[in-house]
């Protein structure tokens, strides 16, 4: 359940009008709702309370400082892949001891910066990667804790670009060599062996993958033990799917009705790294129309926010769904709904039938609060939207709107 809802003909995020918060701060914008983020959050967090468990947001999904400072808040931890990201989930206050980092390209730089830090566990991706992190570690004087990030080879029917578990996936280690390679690294002097870690992929909408990779992870669990190889954390990742369209995802809850009897006996802590299924359903971008143009065989709708703003229709043919912020008497169409970005790529939906806009019109561009604006650029030399943050009956601004200085800022 998400807090965009009309009331009468007019879009509103909680208590605000949509239309109040574009006219001071302008399009595009992101708005996100703080009582949704709080209660997906919550939904994620109860549904696997009956074990020990840490929620570390996956930091790619939406890197606000105020967005990973409301989860820390809430408890939760944090998934990174980066220095900037480590550099961010402490700035937001989230305690590096539920701070786990993933990724295959790790830096020298960055494993210092996140063994000064002090972070929960590296999720290690190769046997180069470890090797790099025990003499990082000896250098500094300390033992990193380390995770094994396994490749399960489990397919999450999902799109190809965001599919990570698969045997031909660069995530990961194979979960045949991956006794191998535990072996090896509890003989490491400065790294010590705390967990494992999966991640099969993302916008998953079934069950059955998680099922299925957790039972392989756990079986190699049992292996390790008998080997002298204690596992305290097993982090499963994130992937779980949302509804951006027909979708039927499964509840949080129903992944934990899934997961609990298999590692309840288990003395472990479970860790998992939803992005997503938190943040996307949590935000919207808001656009302006600025024409309609028609050839013999086409509709469009050119509005201000273009590919640069948000990226998934174009890389992943992503589907969105676009309202209109105030509903007005409908004529319905088939469009596509075009950005302002010179590529033929710049759409945010292509032969859509929707209702005819006019222009001055502000659209919302639905389930946007994941990998949108994480995922934007100043292509074009367009300065990067604002973001916007509504608690009941108030909204602040987040993320100011770039300007042109700040374009040519560091050249
Ligand atoms: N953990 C790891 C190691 C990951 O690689 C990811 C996502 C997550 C957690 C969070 O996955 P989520 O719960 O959000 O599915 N840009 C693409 C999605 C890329 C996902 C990359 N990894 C999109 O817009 O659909």
């Amino acid at each position: 359940m998400h807090q965009f809802n009309y009331v009468g003909n007019e879009l509103y995020c909680e208590k605000v009008p949509v239309k109040k918060i574009v006219e001071e701060v302008g399009t595009p914008a992101y708005i996100y709702s703080s009582s949704t983020l709080r209660s997906h959050y919550t939904a994620f967090d109860s549904a696997f309370a009956e074990v020990p468990h840490i929620i570390c947001f996956a930091v790619k999904a939406n890197s606000n400082l105020s967005i990973l400072g409301l989860f820390g808040k809430e408890g939760g931890g944090a998934d990174i892949v980066s220095g900037g990201e480590l550099f961010r989930a402490l700035k937001a206050g989230i305690d590096p001891q539920k701070i786990v980092f993933a990724g295959i390209g790790k830096t020298g730089e960055e494993i210092a910066y996140a063994l000064r830090s002090n972070i929960l566990m590296f999720n290690v991706e190769s046997p180069l990667e470890l090797k790099k992190i025990n003499e990082v570690a000896g250098g500094l004087g300390l033992k990193a804790r380390v995770a094994l990030r396994v490749n399960p080879d489990i397919d999450p029917k999902t799109h190809p670009y965001i599919s990570t578990g698969l045997k031909k996936s660069k995530f990961g280690i194979d979960i045949k060599q991956a006794l191998q390679e535990y072996q090896l690294a509890s003989t490491l002097p400065h790294i010590e062996v705390v967990g494992i870690h999966k991640h099969i992929g993302s916008q998953i909408t079934e069950i059955k993958p998680f099922v299925a990779a957790m039972e392989k992870i756990l079986d190699l669990v049992a292996r390790l033990k008998d080997e002298g190889i204690r596992i305290r954390y097993i982090d499963a990742g994130g992937g779980l799917g949302i509804r951006y369209g027909e979708e039927e995802p499964p509840h949080p809850r129903d992944l934990g009705i899934a997961l609990l009897p298999m590692i309840k006996g288990l003395d472990c802590t479970l860790i998992f790294e939803p992005g997503r299924v938190i943040v996307g359903n949590a935000g919207i971008l808001v656009t302006q129309v600025l024409y309609l143009k028609s050839s013999e065989v086409k509709n469009f709708v050119i509005v201000d926010a273009g590919m640069n703003d948000l990226i998934r229709p174009s890389l992943y043919d992503a589907h969105h769904e676009i309202l209109p912020v105030k509903k007005t008497q409908a004529v319905y169409i088939t469009t596509d709904v075009v950005g302002p970005i010179c590529e033929s790529g710049d759409f945010l939906a292509k032969d859509r039938k929707m209702f005819r806009p006019e222009p001055g019109e502000f659209l919302a561009v639905m389930s946007a609060g994941a990998y949108g604006f994480t995922m934007s650029s100043n292509y074009n030399s367009r300065p990067r939207s604002a973001e916007v943050l509504v608690e009941g009956d108030q909204y602040r601004v987040i993320r100011r709107r770039e300007s042109y200085e700040d374009l040519i800022r560091g050249e």
